[in-house]
């Protein structure tokens, strides 16, 4: 069982690029930094007693490692996998192994109005929602699925 909001930051990890957001492609991702993301994510938490653990990398395998935390760890996961969204079955299966676990998919773009290899994502077989093209505010409301879904598995234990 997951440990609570309460006990345990929702996990919030951010695929490659996004290091770059509010400089790359504005027009597509907005001028928002990842930095304001953040700060987005721990007043959406804070509204639900909660708190974020927000990490970013441009590395796949860096990525798993940091879902094995969360499973053991975390009280969800909030993702925004990038570009590893449309390849990574190794994230995927990071994902799969934490039973239990809430976690919400975010894209800031909306996938499924933009090029094709954008449409599929390994990430949501796992995902248990998926918020895409709210642009960086799809965060907040990811922050806010995983604080409930998370005080609803708090509340059966
Ligand atoms: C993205 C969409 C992905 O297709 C892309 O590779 C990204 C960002 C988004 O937030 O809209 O890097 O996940």
């Amino acid at each position: 069982m997951p440990p609570s909001l309460a006990d345990a930051p929702i996990m919030i990890l951010n695929g490659p690029n996004l290091n770059l957001l509010g400089q790359r492609q504005p027009e597509i991702y907005g001028s928002d930094t990842l930095a304001d993301v953040e700060a987005l994510c721990v007043r959406a938490a804070a509204a639900h007693g909660g708190t974020v653990d927000f990490r970013q990398s441009n590395h796949e395998g860096e990525l798993v490692d940091w879902i094995q935390e969360a499973r053991l760890h975390h009280a969800g996961i909030v993702i925004n996998p990038a570009a590893y969204s449309h390849t990574s079955v190794a994230i995927l299966d990071a994902l799969s192994a934490c039973d239990g676990l809430p976690v919400v998919e975010v894209h800031i773009s909306n996938i499924h109005r933009r090029e094709e290899f954008r449409h599929h994502s390994y990430v949501s077989r796992r995902a248990d929602g998926v918020i895409a093209g709210c642009g960086v505010q799809g965060y907040a409301f990811a922050v806010e699925r995983v604080a409930a879904l998370a005080g609803a598995v708090a509340a059966q234990t």
